[in-house]
This record gives C-alpha cells, structure tokens and sequence, in this order.
C-alpha cells in the first residue's frame, strides 16, 4: 500500500473519473474497456469436488459460481416422484457475502424465481425418463456477484451435469444482452452487461440456449426494448451463448480428453 497522501488522492480522483464515465462512450467503449459484443473474461474447472457426483467452478468477469449435481437418487418426499421422469431441483442460492450489501441467507422470492426458470430449462435438455421416480439435484452457490448471475450459473450447473454423467440432448449454456445510452442518449444493444450496466442500464434480457439446436430454454426480459432492439439483442445473447458453448466443451475436453457423445 502507498501512504503518500498524494498518490493516494491520484487514486481517488481516477476512481472518481472512473465512475462518472459514461457506460459506453461515442467511440463504443465500455467503461471496462470492452466493446460492444465482448464478454466477460470466464474461466471453468471442471469436477472440483469430491463428494458431490458432478461439479464445477466457474468466474464470469467478477462472478464466482460453484455447481454441484447429486443424484439421480430416489425423490424425496415421495409424493414428488413422477413414475415416468426425474423431476430436475437446481437450487441457486446467493451467499450473504456474495453482493455489497450483506444479502439476508435462505431463500428469497428472487432466488426461488431463479431457481425455477432453471430447473424447467435444465429438464429440457436431460433424458428425465431414464430415471423414473428419481431426483438430480443442482445445487448452484454464487459466491461473489457481479450481475448476470443467473446466466452463470447454468452454465456452471450444465457442466457439472456433464461430470455427473448425466445423460443430456445437449449442454445447456447461457449468455445476456442489455441496453444502455452513450453520451448522446443513444441506445446501444450490448453483450454480457457488467454490475453497474446492469443498475443503470435500460435493459437486460438473460437468454439460455441448446447450442446444437438452438432451441430457447430460458429467455427473461427486465426493461423495455423496442422489436427492433429486442431482436437484436436477441441475436448478440446467442451468438454469446456459442462463445461460452466452446468454452464450457474446452473445460470438459481438459479434464476428460473428449467430449462425451450426445445421447
Ligand atoms: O445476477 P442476475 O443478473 O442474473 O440477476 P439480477 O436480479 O438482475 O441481479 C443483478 C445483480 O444485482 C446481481 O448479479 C448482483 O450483483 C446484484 N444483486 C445484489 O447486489 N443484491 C441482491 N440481493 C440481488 C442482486
């Protein structure tokens, strides 16, 4: 740490810059330096656990998400067992720690809406009727949250299945776009919104894909868009999505050698 009083103010004026920039400026840089379509830099491990049967660790820009599969296991209680499918239970839960302001633990209404729209666009993708009366169990533990978490966390729920050898159509992933004002009040369509793209921005629209054949599992929209706008951002969430497909392929191909074959 530098205890020059001078420096230190050095620093605090370039915060303050900082802050004021706009979150996109006439030039189309972002105020992390991304432009328009980039992403987050993302990392993902897979199988970092031991006890759990799949899992995986996965960094989103300043995101930090764990996921972990038990099962398929017999559903409990039993009044939940479908005798001709699983039933798929994510559950994502945001750590107290995880945002600037200390989050109360345990479910809330936000988390339980989360935790459905991806159990629902999980059990798309998973060959539920090979496990009647069972359960597979996700577990999704955001640890540090820096907006699209959600987004993050199928993904990394998606990988874990895999490790867990669950037999699935495709591998699930997820990406967002948004929309935010330049300078000059225009509204420009961007990929993977950041923290503060996200508070101020006018909208986000978190989309998850089945990448082999494109179908829509999860699409979700806070703000407003025009058609036009809602179109576009619609096309940039999934040509994002096909960026994070390959990397989620390139951490299974890591750990694994190949990628398991399509059921
Ligand atoms: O995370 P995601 O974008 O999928 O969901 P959101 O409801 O749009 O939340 C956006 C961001 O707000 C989260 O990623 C967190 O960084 C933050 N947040 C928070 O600070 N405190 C909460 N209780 C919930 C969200």
């Amino acid at each position: 740490m530098n205890s020059n009083p001078d420096v230190k103010l050095k620093q605090n004026e370039s915060e303050k810059e900082i802050a004021e920039k706009p979150l996109i400026d006439i030039h189309g840089k972002r105020k992390d330096g991304r432009e328009s379509g980039d992403l987050r830099k993302i990392k993902i491990e897979v199988g970092v656990l031991h006890r759990a049967e799949g899992s995986c660790y996965l960094e989103w820009g300043g995101n930090k998400v764990m996921a972990a599969v038990y099962g398929p296991r017999e559903a409990v209680p039993r009044h939940t067992q479908n005798p001709l499918r699983a039933i798929v239970n994510a559950r994502y839960n945001m750590a107290a720690f995880s945002v600037d302001e200390r989050k109360r633990p345990g479910p809330d209404r936000r988390s339980q809406e989360i935790s459905k729209v991806i159990s629902e666009a999980l059990g798309h993708v998973i060959l539920l009727e090979r496990f009647p009366r069972a359960s597979i169990d996700v577990s999704i533990e955001i640890l540090d949250a820096e907006a699209g978490t959600r987004c993050a966390g199928l993904t990394a729920a998606a990988v874990a299945l895999v490790d867990a050898g669950i037999p699935m159509k495709d591998i699930p992933v997820a990406c967002a776009a948004g929309k935010i004002k330049d300078p000059k009040q225009n509204e420009i369509i961007v990929l993977d919104l950041g923290k503060e793209e996200d508070n101020f921005g006018d909208a986000d629209l978190p989309v998850a894909i089945s990448p082999r054949t494109g179908e829509i599992l999860l699409l979700q929209m806070d703000g407003h868009l025009t058609q036009e706008e809602f179109e576009k951002a619609l096309d940039l969430a999934i040509k994002g999505c096909h960026t994070v497909s390959e990397l989620q392929k390139k951490a299974i191909i890591e750990k694994y050698g190949s990628m398991p074959e399509a059921k």
